[in-house]
């Protein structure tokens, strides 16, 4: 299970690589715009356990998927235009690249790597037995190499042939990433130093329902953002004029609201609000008192009351877990209200060592925006993975490694 302590999986400390042929499962589904990386962390982050193998003169088979070709080739989700960047990150200007993943191609571009060489495997999912974790098929990927690495965090709630199936065929292992990531996540809800505050935004109640329900069992404070706090003040008989909101889940809100009070849980709402009639770049902004939203306005950003009271709320936790931005952050000046949090509680993790978890794309973003994205004590590039972690489920890609463990 996720919420597992590293000590129930293997890593690199516990096996051994020389001469052995590793296959390590990637998550280089980078963003890309117009053919160009936009984002390198999940490349940066995998960088550090490649070169560990090679140094310790493994024979590295780079596995991954990109985008949701649907099981069939599509060129334009090739993973050959991520080979010159990953050669770039590991200092090899040209790694090999193999056209399929696995069949007769395969095995013979993998049977030619020498010690301390590196290949590029193309996209996974060309397979339909990829995503339908079909057994021929996982069969098919394990009989390339000796030994098995998930270094794909990003990708470990996806019962995928490459994520679950092939850990039934081979040792297995967790990469110096996933080791990482799934300390500090532990570290963060599982075993946490209380009072832990956990902030949630983002548009929808409906998208992050399992992770609010969750999380009220688990943290002290539970701050609500975003589109979906107006879910939750609307259900509470608040007026919020013409603002973004899901109706259908009044009762819904109330329930996670009654949770959290039999939980001890306290639900932070935002007591003021930056509010514009539209939402567009230069658009006249008005900042009001949460109870006098005029009803030709929308909510678009929580006002500086609320910065002020979420702050206060922070500076006494010792941890802080972020996923989903307070306001329409990508239209400024509606990106106020989650700079001005994000970089409190950096300030926060650099000078009172509060421990801070952050995680999906767009927190990443808002993270990046506000100029603290090394600033926090770890940041998540995953996203389903992320908020399944947060919904509090048991990720298939970890399970996997825990029962590879014991074996
Ligand atoms: C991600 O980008 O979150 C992972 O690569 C998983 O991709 P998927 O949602 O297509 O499975």
């Amino acid at each position: 299970m996720v919420r597992a302590a590293m000590e129930t999986l293997r890593t690199l400390d516990d096996i051994d690589v020389d001469g052995k042929t590793v296959l390590v499962r990637a998550d280089l589904n980078v963003p890309m715009e117009d053919l160009q990386m936009t984002d390198g962390l999940r490349i940066e982050r995998l960088a550090p356990t490649l070169r560990e193998l090679l140094a310790r003169g493994a024979r590295v088979v780079v596995l991954s998927h990109f985008g949701r070709p649907k099981g069939a080739f599509r060129a334009e989700f090739s993973l050959r235009r991520v080979r010159e960047v990953l050669g770039t990150a590991l200092d090899r200007p040209a790694i090999p690249f193999c056209d399929d993943c696995v069949g007769p191609a395969a095995n013979e571009a993998v049977a030619e790597l020498e010690a301390g060489e590196i290949i590029l495997m193309e996209n996974l999912r060309f397979h339909a037995g990829e995503e339908a974790n079909d057994q021929a098929f996982a069969r098919a990927l394990a009989d390339l190499g000796d030994l098995y690495i998930n270094e794909a965090f990003s990708c470990s709630h996806r019962a995928h042939a490459s994520i679950e199936g092939i850990t039934h065929f081979l040792p297995s292992a967790a990469g110096r990433g996933m080791e990482a990531e799934l300390s500090a996540l532990h570290k963060a809800l599982d075993t946490p130093q209380r009072p832990v505050a956990a902030i949630v935004g983002g548009s929808k109640v409906s998208t992050k329902l399992g992770a609010l329900t969750n999380l009220v069992t688990k943290v002290q404070y539970l701050a609500i953002g975003g589109g979906m706090a107006n879910t939750f003040l609307s259900a509470r008989g608040v007026a919020i004029g013409k603002s973004l909101c899901e109706t259908d889940l009044a009762e819904t809100a109330r329930q996670v609201e009654a949770a959290a009070a039999k939980a001890g849980c306290e639900i932070v709402l935002p007591v003021d609000a930056v509010v514009a009639a539209t939402l567009a770049p230069g658009v006249a902004t008005e900042t009001v008192d949460i109870a006098s939203v005029p009803e030709d306005q929308m909510i678009l950003d929580v006002g500086p009351a609320s910065v002020a009271a979420l702050n206060e709320i922070l500076g006494q936790c010792r941890t802080v877990v972020w996923n989903g931005p307070l306001g329409a952050f990508e239209t400024a000046p509606f990106d106020r209200g989650t700079v001005a949090v994000a970089q409190a509680v950096a300030n926060l993790t650099r000078e009172d060592g509060t421990l801070s978890v952050a995680g999906g794309g767009d927190t990443m973003a808002a993270l990046a925006q506000a100029g603290v994205d090394t600033d926090f004590s770890y940041v998540s590039a995953a996203g389903g993975a992320f908020l399944e972690w947060l919904e509090g489920k048991d990720l298939p890609g970890v399970v996997a490694l825990e029962r590879a463990a014991k074996r």
